[in-house]
């Protein structure tokens, strides 16, 4: 079974690479391929990878190159996993939406349109080369704005699933409060990616989910960032991405006055890359746990192997909507609990979902459809529009100036701009 990693030089790869190792029955990797075009980050990250698998006494193969056609060759899945101007870039998604008051963040708000903007026809020209390399491979998207990204890849046809560690990391959690095996908690999760609510949490056939909030609210919330009253409330458990609209004008401010994610990432990227440079270190650093992505090498395992080994298992992934949320186009990308089999991903049924929460959900999907349109298509007007429909923008004087300042920060990413 070949792997190729696009955007393989990440700092983020040495926990996949401990995933496919502790879970090589799950997932029986031979070889796996980092690619990237950081030369300097490959020689760095694949040798540790190499060692990674070593000290577990893992068979598989490790190579590195900055070759995506020669990568992609014979894979039978392609993990995406790029971030189109690294961390310079993301620094300005979380500081020019700032100056209109409004949130400054990679995937929420107008920095996650920037980041759309950047990245959809880059993922789609690496999946059309993928296609023509491995037409039968499986694309499996972490890249960011997962929503977008992959309802990109499947409107134009490609064998693609998106994926998030948030519903994962929610199951865990829960998993270690009830005192279960993560195995045995069934997460009703709704929604669109990182616009999310856990609406039941089923152990053994029954809904625990209000017992979950009587008796570790506060360790919930904690975890949130909001009060626990929201739950109490409303009797779901938000993705901590509702903070962004939930607590908006206190995130602002915020973020306008602490350091930015982007710059703590960027520190700790160059501590970790020291550390992967140390021939003896032959395992993830703790350091790692630091980053938001925990557990995201596991979620990655089990759905590569659903889709290689036609499981039927259920996971929670992104797709296309086809009917299960009846208030959104077919074509929308949702995020929830699906059937992953050899096939695809296919999602369950949902109850129906509260006005509560699928108000929000019908126009962040508007926004994420005007979005792929301006990242497909261009100009000032399409990303005016995306900006306008944005609930979090939805001023004209608002979309209008980050319209501009949006242009004026990626103009060297935006072949039409
Ligand atoms: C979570 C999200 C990812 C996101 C990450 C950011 O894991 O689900 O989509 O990329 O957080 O983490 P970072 O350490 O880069 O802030
Ligand atoms: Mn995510």
């Amino acid at each position: 079974m070949k792997l190729a990693v696009v955007g393989g030089g990440s700092t983020y790869t040495p926990e996949l690479v401990d995933g496919f190792a502790r879970l090589r029955d799950v997932l029986p990797v031979t070889e796996l391929v980092l690619v990237d075009p950081d030369a300097r980050r490959l020689e760095l990250v694949g040798p540790l990878a190499r060692r990674i698998l070593a000290r577990q006494g893992h068979p598989g193969r490790v190579t590195w190159t900055a070759d995506l056609d020669a990568g992609a060759d014979g894979a039978d899945a392609v993990l995406l996993q790029l971030r189109v101007g690294g961390q310079a870039a993301r620094l300005q998604d979380e500081t020019w939406p700032l100056e209109c008051g409004c949130v400054g963040q990679e995937t929420t708000g107008a920095g996650g349109l920037a980041k759309a903007l950047r990245t959809v026809p880059v993922v789609l020209d690496i999946a059309e080369r993928v296609r023509r390399r491995s037409p039968g491979a499986w694309i499996v998207d972490f890249t960011n704005p997962v929503g977008i990204v992959t309802r990109a890849l499947l409107a134009a046809g490609h064998r693609a699933v998106g994926l998030c560690n948030v519903a994962i990391g929610f199951q865990r959690k829960f998993a270690r409060l009830l005192g279960v095996a993560p195995g045995e908690v069934a997460l009703e999760h709704t929604g669109l990616n990182h616009l999310t609510w856990e609406r039941s949490v089923t152990v053994g056939g029954r809904d625990v989910l209000p017992r979950l909030i009587a008796e570790h609210g506060d360790a919930i919330a904690a975890d949130l960032r909001m009060p626990r009253a929201v739950m109490d409330r409303l009797g779901v458990v938000p993705s901590y991405y509702l903070r962004y609209f939930y607590r908006h004008d206190e995130v602002v401010r915020e973020l306008r006055d602490g350091p930015s994610r982007a710059a703590q990432v960027a520190a700790m990227e160059r501590e970790l890359l020291a550390l992967y440079a140390d021939p003896a270190l032959d395992e993830k650093p703790a350091l790692l746990e630091k980053r938001g992505g925990a557990f995201y090498s596991e979620a990655a395992v089990a759905l590569t192997a659903s889709l290689l080994r036609d499981t039927g298992d259920v996971q929670v992934v992104n797709a296309f909507n086809n009917g299960t949320l009846p208030f959104l186009p077919d074509d929308a990308v949702i995020e929830v609990p699906a059937a992953v089999d050899a096939r695809g991903a296919h999602p369950l049924p949902v109850r129906p979902l509260e006005p509560l929460f699928a108000g929000l959900v019908a126009s962040v999907t508007a926004y994420e459809h005007l979005a792929l349109e301006a990242a497909l298509k261009g100009g000032r007007e399409r990303v005016f529009a995306a900006l306008l429909a944005h609930p979090l923008v939805g001023q004209l004087d608002h979309a209008d100036r980050l319209t501009g300042a949006l242009l004026a920060h990626n103009r060297e990413h935006l072949a039409w701009a």
